[in-house]
């Protein structure tokens, strides 16, 4: 058995190499390491794959040595000569073609929100996020820094649009939504989360309302004209008039802002519904007392980092709905990242 001193140094040194456990996985996904073994018929060495990414054979090797410790490749040795291809993980979710690919998240991780971490201990002496210095740009308006050009603009909406493709069903599906035919998604970037209410609820109609330079990217780069039962609307959610609908969804919306911009946005979702209609909150909710899940904490300080707002408990939620005439606020936690929170007016 190892001595106690032994497991906290262990504990210790794998939290203070966890970032280069993170860039393993960034990098692996940059240069395309996972999709070129996807594609391959048949296992291939360290040199192969050097000589077909264009990469060094040194770092290759290294790196696909370290992407089998991490379970992301796996090995197998013929006449002296390693072969690699991917775990089932892998493929499932780091090759660019599989349906539930994670590859743009991943690549907005490494490139956008690594860099932002960067600087957490400043963010934590200031209490704001870090655009200004990693990137050079003011953030006085978000989500102008968020989108400070039109390639990270496509970077963000491809890499938010990539969890809905394993958790939108669960948190559609956590409440009975079929009372409320037209639903409008404030907020709904590239629709990915309006496609699986319209799959899941066969009479819905959702609008996706967003501002007008995600709209017409949304347009240009994602393909929504064979869905007929989803339509986009350009506007400024805390100035511009809301859509009529029945159900309002504000899914990793209200974490973007504090306290009094959510109060603010809620009051006008709350004039805007008729008695009857709802709102559904989708965010990672935090336990009761705060103190977990790890994951949902980290997602705070990363919106300390990257936005103006953070993660909240139930209660939290509750206490900003309530003063905008919704009630009956019920919580569903799917067991995934993302949970939900339907309230009724
Ligand atoms: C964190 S993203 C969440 C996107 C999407 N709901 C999801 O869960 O994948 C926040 C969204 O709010 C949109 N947004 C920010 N400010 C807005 C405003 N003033 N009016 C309308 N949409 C806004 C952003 O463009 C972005 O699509």
């Amino acid at each position: 058995m190892s001595s106690p001193d032994t497991e906290a140094m262990r504990l210790l040194h794998e939290f203070s190499n966890g970032f280069m456990v993170s860039q393993v996985l960034f990098a692996a996904c940059e240069l395309g390491v996972f999709d070129l073994l996807a594609k391959a018929p048949v296992p291939l060495g360290s040199a192969e794959v050097a000589a077909r990414l264009g990469t060094s054979c040194r770092g290759t090797q290294l790196l696909l040595d370290a992407c089998v410790s991490l379970k992301l490749l796996q090995v197998e040795t013929r006449g002296g000569q390693a072969f690699y291809e991917n775990t089932e993980l892998s493929s499932t979710y780091l090759a660019r073609a599989s349906p539930t690919s994670q590859h743009h998240m991943l690549l907005y991780l490494g490139r956008t929100t690594y860099r932002c971490w960067g600087h957490l201990a400043q963010a934590v002496r200031e209490g704001k996020n870090q655009y200004l210095k990693e990137f050079g740009v003011p953030s006085e308006e978000l989500f102008t820094a968020i989108y400070r050009s039109e390639d990270e603009r496509l970077q963000f909406m491809q890499a938010l649009q990539a969890i809905w493709s394993v958790h939108g069903r669960s948190v559609m599906a956590a409440f009975d939504l079929s009372p409320f035919p037209r639903v409008c998604d404030l907020g709904g970037c590239s629709g990915a989360l309006a496609k699986e209410c319209v799959s899941l609820y066969p009479a819905c109609h959702v609008t996706v309302f967003d501002i007008p330079e995600v709209v017409h990217t949304a347009r240009k780069h994602f393909l929504f004209q064979e869905e007929e039962r989803i339509c986009f609307r350009e506007g400024d959610f805390f100035k511009d008039p809301l859509p009529d609908a029945d159900l309002y969804i504000l899914a990793r919306v209200l974490h973007d802002w504090a306290d009094d911009k959510c109060s603010q946005l809620l009051a006008r979702i709350g004039q805007a519904c008729k008695p009857g209609g709802g709102v559904l909150v989708v965010e990672s909710l935090l336990d009761a007392d705060g103190r977990g899940p790890l994951t949902t904490q980290l997602y705070s300080l990363n919106m300390l980092v990257q936005t103006e707002g953070q993660e909240r408990t139930p209660a939290q939620y509750q206490a900003l709905l309530a003063p905008a005439g919704f009630r009956d606020v019920r919580c569903k936690r799917t067991g995934g990242i993302y949970d939900a929170i339907l309230a009724r007016k």
